[in-house]
């Protein structure tokens, strides 16, 4: 069990993650880790594939792309886990600071963030469509300096 980066030849291995995915999908992923811009890490159980974290960096900001569990091994810390691996990866890379925006009714989500030391920023009225109407985006970011250094 343990993190390991994507690459363009990941995809297969992904697929079972992103079959019912909300959010961004597999295709775009794998159109980001084409670039130079671009880094993700995926969670392997065995030879399964359960969590992935998805990043896109310039300078020392980056932003987190998108993260998910498979459903049945949530709540198990691996979200958790793989979150703070990849920001310890990409810390050594000189990144200082990572932002994210999640729909204001994502609490599983939200709380990982928090727990990990990311911060309400800033809020987007509106952003995202929902069933019926749309919702806010929440905007949180770290301070990766300051964490390392607390
Ligand atoms: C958000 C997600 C990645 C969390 O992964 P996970 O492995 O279940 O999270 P962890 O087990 O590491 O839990 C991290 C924290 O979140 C909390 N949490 C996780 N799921 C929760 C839920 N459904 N409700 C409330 N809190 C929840 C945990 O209790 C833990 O908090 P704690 O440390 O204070 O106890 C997972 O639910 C998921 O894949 N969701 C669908 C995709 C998604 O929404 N991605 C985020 C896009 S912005």
């Amino acid at each position: 069990m343990g993190a390991r980066p994507i690459q363009v030849t990941s995809r297969q291995m992904l697929e079972p993650l992103y079959e019912q995915a909300t959010g961004p999908s597999l295709n775009f992923l794998m159109d980001l880790i084409g670039r130079p811009t671009c880094s993700a890490w995926c969670w392997q159980d065995h030879s399964e594939t359960v969590a992935s974290a998805w990043f896109t960096s310039v300078g020392d900001e980056g932003e987190l792309i998108d993260i998910r569990v498979a459903e049945n091994k949530r709540r198990r810390g691996l979200g958790a886990s793989l979150l703070r691996f990849a920001l310890g990866e990409l810390t050594t890379t000189g990144l200082a600071v990572c932002r994210l925006e999640v729909r204001q009714s994502n609490h599983a989500a939200r709380r990982l963030y928090k727990g990990l030391g990311f911060e309400d920023t800033g809020q987007r009225s509106n952003y995202y469509r929902v069933q019926e109407g749309r919702e806010d985006a929440i905007l949180m970011a770290i301070d990766l300096k300051a964490i390392l250094n607390s």
